[in-house]
């Protein structure tokens, strides 16, 4: 996910959120490549607090670092600006796991999984870019999923192996650009 960055987005003093960033080791790595305009978010309190600590024992106090439940609250709101890039790693994975989907379906609701993909349209700046790596979809399954807010924007490639007659990779990164709603 770094390296698309480095690859991908020029200007490093962009606004930059990851969601569900745990101890903030992905936000870590791009401040070591320059990026200056960091957030990191994550429901889980001790999360944060380890996060921020890390950051602190390194000199990087600049990443901001939140516990909010984003797909409750829009409480990452700061000053109503939106992000150019939003990163998600094995969040979406964890939320799709998550019980109340099930239960959402019955009652014709939206569950986890929507309310996510709508948090992430909200959060993102028209032209900016929606990055997710994921060990539980694959791509494909990645863009039906999101096909209503976003569309596909690149992937990075990773090595492949074949089974019983199948060919893939254990894990994909996919970068997708917001649709306008
Ligand atoms: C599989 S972990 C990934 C952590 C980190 N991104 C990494 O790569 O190590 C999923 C993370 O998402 C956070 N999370 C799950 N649901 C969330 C929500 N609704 N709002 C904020 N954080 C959430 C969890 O607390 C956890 O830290």
């Amino acid at each position: 996910m770094v390296d698309w960055a480095v690859d991908n987005v020029e200007d490093t003093n962009s606004s930059v959120i990851d969601l569900g960033c745990g101890n903030g080791h992905l936000l870590l790595a791009l401040s070591e490549e320059g990026f200056s305009n960091l957030t990191g978010i994550d429901y889980s309190e001790s999360a944060i607090v380890l996060a921020k600590s890390v950051a602190k024992d390194r000199d990087l106090e600049s990443i901001e670092y939140k516990a909010v439940d984003f797909l409750n609250s829009d409480e990452w709101r700061q000053d109503n600006k939106l992000y150019q890039v939003v990163l998600d790693k094995g969040t979406y994975d964890a939320i799709s796991l998550n019980p109340e989907e099930e239960e959402a379906k019955k009652e014709n609701k939206a569950g986890p999984r929507e309310l996510y993909i709508q948090a992430v349209h909200r959060m993102i700046s028209p032209d900016g870019v929606f990055l997710i790596t994921s060990c539980n979809w694959t791509m494909e399954e990645l863009k039906e999923a999101f096909k209503q807010y976003f569309r596909y924007h690149s992937h990075v490639k990773y090595p492949t192996f074949s089974f019983g007659g199948q060919t893939g990779s254990k894990i994909c990164t996919v970068a997708f650009s917001p649709l306008k709603q």
